[in-house]
């Protein structure tokens, strides 16, 4: 059986207090396909967590945009995952391309956040993708396999990660990826964990797709056998998010 379609709505550093009330209410009011066949998990900024998660519809979950390495301390301006597992934030996403490249977080540091979060019972969206120079020197599939393999390599337990795809080129630029490049990756990606963490992984870890997702784009996507859902920035603030959360009825056909 296929696993369940993942929608994730990463709002980045967007957002007021009044334009989250809008959002969740759009949200609250949209009729989309049940929890059986699509799973929702939106990503407000850490401050709107509590507000987001007060407001929000109980089929739909929450998640941080990151939290610390360790447990917390004198870690100066950091989250840990036990504040998140004390205010029942269930998800978290980790070494989303922006901070791996503005912030230097290397392969390792994210597979040891991966590791912590998911040993204090977070769930996680754990980001790799290339970039457009790795992708035109031909080095996609090595490069997104050493981001899988440095978080293979600390976690025995796969049901608690999404693996989100997420070429940099195609992050915020508009220029979204070939439905034909994102299955391209993601069957690598699914032969990478069966030949390399094994089938029954490999069979039930959702592969999702992010960069420039929209309402127009999202339904040949998500048709992609090896698309498992999104992981959506710009379009979770809009109403469009709607769509794309629909578009998981494209695996029912
Ligand atoms: P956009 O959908 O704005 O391209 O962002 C994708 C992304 O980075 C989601 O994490």
């Amino acid at each position: 059986m296929a696993p369940k379609f993942f929608v994730g709505g990463n709002w980045k550093c967007n957002g007021t207090t009044e334009e989250v009330k809008k959002i969740v209410t759009t949200l609250n009011e949209a009729e989309v396909p049940s929890e059986d066949i699509v799973e929702v998990v939106v990503s407000p900024p850490f401050v709107f967590l509590p507000l987001v998660k007060g407001l929000l519809r109980s089929d739909f979950q929450v998640a941080a945009q990151n939290c610390w390495v360790r447990r917390g301390g004198a870690f100066t301006g950091e989250i840990s995952a036990e504040m998140l597992l004390n205010l029942s934030i269930p998800w978290v996403i980790l070494g989303h391309s922006e901070r791996r490249s503005l912030l230097a977080e290397s392969n390792d540091f994210v597979a040891d956040k991966v590791e912590h979060a998911l040993s204090q019972g977070l769930k996680v969206i754990a980001c790799i993708g290339e970039t457009l120079e790795q992708r035109e020197s031909g080095s996609t599939m090595s490069v997104v396999a050493c981001q899988t393999k440095a978080i293979a390599e600390k976690i025995e337990h796969w049901e608690n990660v999404v693996l989100a795809y997420e070429p940099v080129w195609a992050i915020g630029t508009g220029k979204v990826a070939t439905p034909a490049q994102a299955q391209e990756v993601h069957s690598e990606l699914r032969k990478w964990l069966r030949d390399n963490v094994g089938p029954e992984v490999a069979a039930t870890t959702r592969i999702i797709y992010g960069g420039s997702v929209n309402g127009a784009n999202c339904n040949e996507l998500a048709a992609q056998p090896d698309v498992d859902g999104f992981l959506v920035g710009g379009a979770s603030l809009k109403p469009e998010f709607v769509d794309i959360i629909k578009s998981a009825t494209e695996k029912q056909r």
